[in-house]
């Protein structure tokens, strides 16, 4: 099959593709688009979105989302081959190919409600390609979706084709990670493009891969069935998902016997069969897709009967879960069993650092945990706003009683005013810079005994226990800490 496309790429036969539009200009479609407009100086790039807001943002100093790299590939394009606008119509009769690159969350009403991926969104682009394209497109689904989504998107098309227009569907589904998006995309594993097994899909195919080829190597490239390519996105999301709920499981089994995490992460990771790579155990993981995606698989497993598969799954998003109460157990445990109208400094509320994005962060329900049980919490992230902080914590879905968590939670532009009489430091999100802060320092203006929990393993905690700090981190027990638990710590 490659061959065939190779072949057609250099016959001479091809259609060119020479104006790209993309619809959705998230975490996915900005970057995304920016790259492919950086690296094809030959192809007009045009991001359009339904959001006046976002679209204002991208066309301003300050970008909607924050990923390293990015500000550099946007104001180097914007304006020369990349634009962003809300005018989807222009953008999609323009356009020889069109990602759709919307957003795909879970359902929260009706079949499926907390598990379904909701296409709605998907829907409405591929009716409102519909409606305005005029001759030959190539839509390509690049949001997460469910096996054969990409058959409903052809229906709907094929239902409300004109004369003289046409469509192929590609699947190319999107690896990147937020905080690296720019070096994935720029570098990718690999690229996967699925497309329907026709003379015309492969030249769909074709031009697709004719775009990546601008700075892909061929071999990255894989071409594949549309229903692999959907399936494969979601198992990836899944084995990656797998692979931080074993560690974590294995890092309660650590606390419990005394042994050290840290250590047989390392010694597992060793395998080469296994490999080293996301054997980090934390306070979970988080982030738009991986829980959403695991239900999602999930709800098909269920769907076709796959009872088994779908309880695999299943156990993999609990033991999640599972993860996030325990380190607010122990927090509490900690702190002598109560954290009412005690304050504590939250350092991290982005679901990983060098992102903004809060998205199912465990930092909301770590947070919401200990405002539940009346801690105070004084809460600073290098990145995420003020107002995101507070509608997540004070969102429906976090709390039922907002009023009284806006009254406990400040939110700090200073780390070290975020600890000023704090009773303990509480770490969330694996920022490079709560390495380098001086805990000296802040341990002078804490309450005493002052608590530190490293909920991302970053810290050097010897150095703090030497400092005085009571010290907890996931899947490890500081023999020295002991003292103070005798005192009252119940753990
Ligand atoms: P997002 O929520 O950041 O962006 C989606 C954008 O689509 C929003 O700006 C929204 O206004 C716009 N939109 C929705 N419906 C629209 C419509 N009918 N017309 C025009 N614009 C519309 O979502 P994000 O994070 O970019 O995710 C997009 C897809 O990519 C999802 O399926 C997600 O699962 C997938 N994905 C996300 C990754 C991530 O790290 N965020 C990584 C890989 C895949």
């Amino acid at each position: 099959r490659l061959t065939h496309i190779t072949t057609s790429l250099h016959s001479g036969s091809r259609m060119v593709v020479k104006n790209v539009c993309c619809i959705g200009a998230g975490y996915v479609g900005g970057p995304t688009c920016s790259v492919i407009a950086w690296k094809c100086p030959d192809i007009r790039v045009h991001v359009v979105d339904k959001s006046q807001a976002r679209i204002k943002q991208w066309n301003s100093d300050k970008l909607p989302i924050y990923e390293p790299g990015l500000d550099e590939v946007v104001k180097e394009c914007r304006g020369r081959n990349l634009f962003f606008s809300n005018d989807i119509d222009q953008a999609v009769r323009e356009a020889d190919l069109i990602f759709i690159s919307v957003n795909t969350p879970s359902k929260t009403y009706g079949i499926g409600k907390g598990r379904a991926a909701d296409l709605k969104h998907i829907e409405l682009c591929a009716r409102k390609i519909a409606e305005v394209a005029e001759g030959h497109k190539i839509v390509v689904e690049k949001s997460t979706v469910p096996v054969r989504a990409a058959e409903s998107i052809s229906h709907i098309l094929s239902a409300n084709t004109k004369p003289g227009v046409s469509y192929q569907v590609l699947s190319n589904p999107e690896f990147l990670a937020e905080g690296t998006a720019i070096e994935n995309l720029v570098n990718p594993d690999r690229v996967l493009i699925g497309g329907e097994e026709s003379a015309e899909g492969e030249a769909a195919v074709g031009e697709l891969t004719w775009i990546y080829h601008h700075w892909v190597p061929q071999h990255k490239i894989i071409t594949l069935s549309t229903w692999s390519s959907e399936l494969s996105k979601l198992a990836s999301n899944a084995f990656l998902a797998q692979r931080v709920s074993s560690i974590n499981a294995i890092s309660a089994l650590c606390e419990a016997t005394g042994a050290d995490v840290s250590q047989v992460a390392y010694a597992v990771g060793k395998d080469s069969r296994i490999g080293s790579k996301f054997l980090q155990a934390s306070v979970g993981f988080g982030g738009s897709c991986f829980q959403k995606d695991l239900l999602n698989l999930v709800y098909i497993a269920e769907c076709l009967n796959l009872h088994e598969v779908a309880m695999y799954w299943q156990q993999v998003t609990d033991m999640n879960e599972y993860q996030r109460t325990r380190f607010a157990k122990r927090i509490i445990g900690c702190l002598f069993n109560t954290v009412t109208d005690k304050t504590l400094a939250v350092f991290g509320f982005a679901f990983k650092k060098n992102t903004g994005d809060t998205r199912e962060s465990p930092a909301i329900f770590v947070c919401s945990h200990l405002l539940e049980e009346g801690a105070r919490l004084n809460i600073y992230d290098p990145k995420v706003e003020r107002q995101q902080i507070e509608s997540d914590l004070t969102s429906a879905r976090a709390t039922s009683e907002p009023e009284r968590v806006e009254k406990l939670i400040h939110i700090y532009t200073d780390p070290y005013q975020a600890v000023t009489d704090a009773h303990a430091i509480v770490i969330l999100t694996e920022w490079d810079e709560f390495k380098t802060y001086d805990y000296k320092k802040m341990l002078s203006v804490m309450k005493k005994p002052a608590f530190l929990f490293d909920g991302r393993k970053i810290l050097d905690h010897e150095s703090l226990i030497n400092l005085g700090f009571h010290t907890e981190t996931i899947g490890k027990r500081f023999t020295r800490n002991t003292l103070l638990r005798s005192s009252g710590g119940d753990l």
